[in-house]
């Protein structure tokens, strides 16, 4: 075996080339890759007696995709199309022997070898979209050239990873090897190739698939239609699109010219730049700086679930979903009777959908016990709180779990707002003590706050940091604070809407504003979705309020056909000119002279002073890094991946402009809008927070 250079080593198996990259952890395309790939090809192209080349990985995958870090950099060493071409015109047969994933620039390379080969765990994908990029190095044209044009638009605009079965059926495998024998089974199916003289398949050549397609619009028009709710907002699924037409309408080359423009267009763009920060911020948030790599981790192979509402249901199915038992307790069995019928029947309109099979539901809700004796806890190991939000109430049942839950187990609550240390003192144990703050629909939604107390101990962390992971939710830690961090952002712009529709906006200006930025729904639609009664008493309810005005009118919301909207049977919602005359009565009644607002003022009203929180969050140490924050907006709020989150959108604004906006605003209007001393210490010391 000879080393190449630091990456990459080359050795004959007969007359067999075995080139071999090792750069973990994913074999990415960085310089020295490149450089090793374009040396090894040539020393086996130019060696008289090598009849085939394999190009194999060491590690858990074979080349995972282009080196993203290394995008927007001075580019060094040949450059991936030099690779591939080098590859696509070898004059004897390159083979890409695949195990793990053979993704993006990864696929690109395998591409333009004449065969592949896979082991069957292995999966192949073309995941640019999720970057906000397209793949780069001829992929869209090759793609269709294999698989044809329907699956390559939907492979290139949902980024997903084909499993190698399917890969094989699509035509982008030739041969499946055994799982454990890629090596011994890629140098045979070279022999074979040799042996049967096969020819030196080049997909750039390939034409039929594409041609077949070629004056068939409505494969494009019906195609966009479909994708069109998931990718509102987003560029690269339209450029994606753009590029695999191109692939239909012209040459291969020509082809190629465009998939190049459009990927520096993309590339150079701030979608992009967005949406690769928010690939590494997600990775980043996993990493507790002073959690070391070897902290103990506790058992969570048995689960106690106290309250069998919204949450307490949501959360046991997460748990259920990946085959560990839970036993949830109600106050009463009519509740848990209750609590347990809304979990099958979730389960169960999750099969009529057909993402499950009914064996799943019997499996899944045979998992979760209920019981009313909160004594069946006693062997837990994790033991999740999720009854009303009410601190006197949550106080005696940990006081409880103190006594009944067995050593080490760990004592969560799923508290929004109250204080996790308060909560953790009622036991002797503080240190088992941790927040585990789920979102509704517990059981979807992706975010999960992590609330470290004073004291709970680096050991609970870690166990709950895996403990997110294996139920497949992104977990941020973050500190003991009035709505952690989520929360806390979302009541600056909740505080802002609210102003803004009694200074001259309607609420549905308010909404499309925000909603033109890129979040699922605005506020105000928000607000009518979860129901404008939550937290609401009629006995006690003063007329003080615009929401006091709007539920003493019966307006609760969706559920009761209005709300801040008007919603016809199936649930459309449209203005309402009710709302707009009791708004405005609102506003006089509160001496309030409304003006016109325009949606550029929208936007800076509710979002700046989300950015300034999170200012105010960092200094105080609530959350561990700036990308955290944009990590639980993007999962827990929908603040569009395309902007990065509000601390990376901030810095594209430009935080000395978002400085001076608070500055101005604190003089007119007071310390709503008083900017954080460390906003000001990272404009005026120029801090990078991302570095
Ligand atoms: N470039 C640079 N670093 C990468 C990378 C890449 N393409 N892919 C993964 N990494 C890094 C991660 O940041 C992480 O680093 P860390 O340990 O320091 O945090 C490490 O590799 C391991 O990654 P994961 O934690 O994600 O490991 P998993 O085993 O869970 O997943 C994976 C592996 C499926 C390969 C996943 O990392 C992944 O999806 N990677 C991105 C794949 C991708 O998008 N490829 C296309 C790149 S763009 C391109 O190719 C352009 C071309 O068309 C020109
Ligand atoms: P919920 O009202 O739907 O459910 C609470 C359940 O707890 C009820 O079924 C009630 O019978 C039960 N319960 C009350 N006392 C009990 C006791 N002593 N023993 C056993 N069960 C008891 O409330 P929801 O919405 O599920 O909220 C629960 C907690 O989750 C609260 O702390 C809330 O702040 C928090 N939370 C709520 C979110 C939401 O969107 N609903 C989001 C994130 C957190």
């Amino acid at each position: 075996m000879t080393s190449i250079n630091d990456v990459t080593t080359i050795e004959k198996d007969g007359n067999i080339s075995i080139i071999t990259l090792n750069s973990p952890p994913v074999n990415a395309l960085s310089a020295p890759v490149r450089e090793g790939l374009h040396k090894g090809i040539t020393e086996a192209r130019n060696d008289g007696e090598s009849e085939a080349i394999i190009i194999i990985c060491e590690g858990r995958t074979f080349i995972a995709g282009a080196d993203i870090s290394e995008f927007g950099q001075e580019p060094k060493g040949p450059s991936l199309f030099e690779v591939q071409e080098f590859i696509e015109d070898s004059n004897k047969p390159v083979i890409a022997a695949i195990h793990g994933t053979a993704l993006g620039g990864g696929l690109e390379v395998a591409l333009t070898c004449h065969y592949r080969i896979a082991v069957p765990s292995a999966k192949c994908g073309l995941p640019e979209v999720n970057l906000g990029l397209l793949p780069g190095a001829g992929g869209t044209q090759r793609l269709p050239r294999v698989v044809g044009v329907e699956k390559a638009l939907q492979m290139v605009t949902s980024g997903q990873h084909i499993p190698a079965k399917q890969c094989l059926e699509m035509g982008l495998v030739d041969e499946i090897a055994a799982e454990d024998g890629l090596r011994e089974g890629s140098i045979n199916f070279a022999k074979k190739i040799v042996s049967e003289n096969r020819p030196l398949v080049k997909i750039s050549e390939m034409n039929d698939k594409v041609e077949a397609a070629r004056g068939n619009e409505n494969i494009f028009t019906d195609f966009r239609a479909s994708i069109a709710r998931r990718a509102r907002g987003f560029l690269a699924p339209e450029y994606n699109i753009q590029c695999i037409e191109a692939a239909v309408n012209n040459s291969f080359d020509e082809g190629i010219k465009i998939e190049r423009k459009l990927f520096m267009e993309l590339v150079t763009g701030t979608q992009s730049a967005a949406q690769r920060y928010a690939f590494f911020a997600q990775r980043q948030v996993a990493k507790i700086p002073d959690i070391e790599p070897d902290t103990e981790i506790k058992p969570f192979s048995s689960i106690g679930v106290i309250g069998a509402g919204t949450m307490g249901g949501g959360i046991s199915m997460n748990f259920a979903n990946v085959g560990i038992p839970v036993t949830i307790i109600e106050q009463s069995q009519e509740n848990l009777d209750k609590g347990l019928g809304i979990i099958r029947k979730n389960y169960e309109n999750t099969a009529n959908k057909g993402r499950i099979t009914f064996e799943d539901v019997e499996k899944r809700t045979n998992l979760i016990k209920g019981s009313t004796d909160i004594n069946d806890l006693s062997n837990c190991d994790l033991i999740i709180e999720a009854v009303f939000e009410n601190m006197d109430l949550k106080k005696d049942i940990f006081k409880t779990l103190d006594n009944i839950a067995k050593k080490g187990a760990i004592l969560a609550t799923n508290t929004s707002a109250l204080d996790v240390n308060e909560i953790a003192a009622q036991t002797s144990r503080p240190e088992d003590v941790i927040g585990l703050h789920f979102f509704s629909p517990a059981n979807v939604m992706r975010l999960l706050e992590i609330v470290r107390g004073e004291k709970t101990s680096k050991s609970v962390v870690a166990t709950s940091m895996k403990m997110a992971k294996s139920i497949g939710k992104v977990a941020a830690v973050v500190g003991v604070c009035p709505g952690f961090v989520g929360n806390r952002i979302l009541a600056q712009r909740q505080r802002e809407a609210n102003k803004l529709i009694l200074e001259g906006a309607m609420p549905w200006e308010v909404d499309d504003a925000l909603f033109d930025f890129g979040f699922p729904m605005g506020p105000f639609a928000m607000s009518d979705l979860a129901g404008l009664d939550i937290g609401w008493d009629e006995d006690l309810s003063t007329g003080d309020t615009l929401r006091d005005k709007l539920c003493e009118a019966g307006r609760l919301g969706q559920k009761t056909g209005k709300g801040f909207y008007i919603y016809d049977e199936k649930r459309n919602k449209s203005p309402d000119t009710e709302v707009e005359k009791l708004i405005i009565e609102f506003s006089e009644k509160h001496q309030i002279k409304r003006r016109e607002i325009s949606k550029e003022e929208i936007l800076e009203r509710c979002l700046y002073p989300m950015i300034n929180e999170g200012f105010k969050i960092l200094e105080e140490g609530m959350a561990i890094r700036a990308s955290d924050i944009d990590i639980v907006w993007i999962n827990g709020y929908g603040w569009p991946m395309y902007e990065g989150g509000p601390m990376f959108y901030g810095q594209l604004i430009g935080y000395d402009k978002i400085l001076k906006w608070h500055k101005e605003m604190e003089e007119k209007f007071g310390s709503d809008f008083s900017p954080s001393p460390y906003l000001e210490k990272v404009v005026n010391e120029k801090i990078n927070l991302f570095g």
